[in-house]
């Protein structure tokens, strides 16, 4: 009848929504980790942004970059919100049982951020201290390894700004978060009188990937962009603009 078949394309165009917006892929971030992914005069910048503009650019996929926070970007991707995820991810054996990544775009470490006037020197330094985190992150994994899943001393925040602010305020003597971030920090605040120490002994290397919910059609269409972007050159003159050389 006429009724089922208004029916039929009702739901159809339902399920095109759903699945993709207006065809767009939707990429959640957590714009709160500079030099990655933060706000600029309200808008979205950073390496990964431009990053991920180049890649997609390259790979020909259409795309809108959605500022979802840390921990709502996985819950998005579980709920299908959106098809992927760029913000500064480390791709590990826990995250890989539950979603695929892009190849590997960069590599990182976890650092320590602390006053400049701190005697902590090494991540065992730490220990009986209270350490701010970003909840949900390797840094977090980091810290329960060495001092154990409950301890009370690991303040876990919902952004990594928010865990520097409870460092600002001595809620916390140092914050463990990637090299990038607190390098970062440190250079653009020297007002804020911090410093960053290094432990490569108890923080190992992790490598960044795209993320995507499990079997998505767009894993391949990026690799190739990724690729290209890389090959070119494209990626050493955005490494540079972030970086240095
Ligand atoms: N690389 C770390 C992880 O994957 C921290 C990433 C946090 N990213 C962010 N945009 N807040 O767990």
């Amino acid at each position: 009848t006429v009724f089922s078949v208004v029916v039929m394309v009702a739901m159809l165009l339902l399920a095109a929504c759903s699945d993709s917006g207006d065809g767009k892929v939707i990429v959640a971030t957590d714009a709160a980790y500079a030099p990655f992914e933060f706000l600029k005069d309200g808008k979205m910048t950073g390496f990964d942004i431009e990053l991920l503009e180049a890649v997609m650019k390259e790979a020909g996929v259409e795309y809108e970059v959605k500022n979802t926070g840390w921990e709502p970007l996985f819950t998005s991707l579980n709920n299908k919100e959106v098809q992927a995820g760029i913000s500064a991810i480390t791709i590990n054996d826990k995250r890989l049982k539950t979603y695929d990544f892009s190849d590997p775009y960069f590599e990182s470490v976890n650092m320590i951020l602390t006053k400049e006037d701190s005697e902590i020197t090494s991540a065992k330094d730490l220990e009986g201290k209270n350490v701010g985190v970003q909840n949900g992150t390797t840094g977090q994994e980091a810290l329960e390894k060495l001092f154990g899943k409950n301890n009370s001393n690991i303040k876990k925040y919902k952004s990594n700004v928010l865990a520097i602010q409870s460092l600002m305020n001595g809620e916390v003597e140092a914050v463990v978060a990637d090299n990038g971030v607190v390098q970062e920090y440190v250079k653009n605040n020297p007002d804020k009188k911090v410093k960053s120490v290094e432990d490569k002994t108890n923080f190992e290397s992790e490598f960044y990937g795209i993320i995507f919910p499990k079997k998505s059609e767009h894993v391949d269409d990026v690799n190739k962009g990724l690729k290209k972007v890389i090959e070119s050159g494209k990626y050493a003159e955005i490494y540079k603009k972030w970086f240095g050389e």
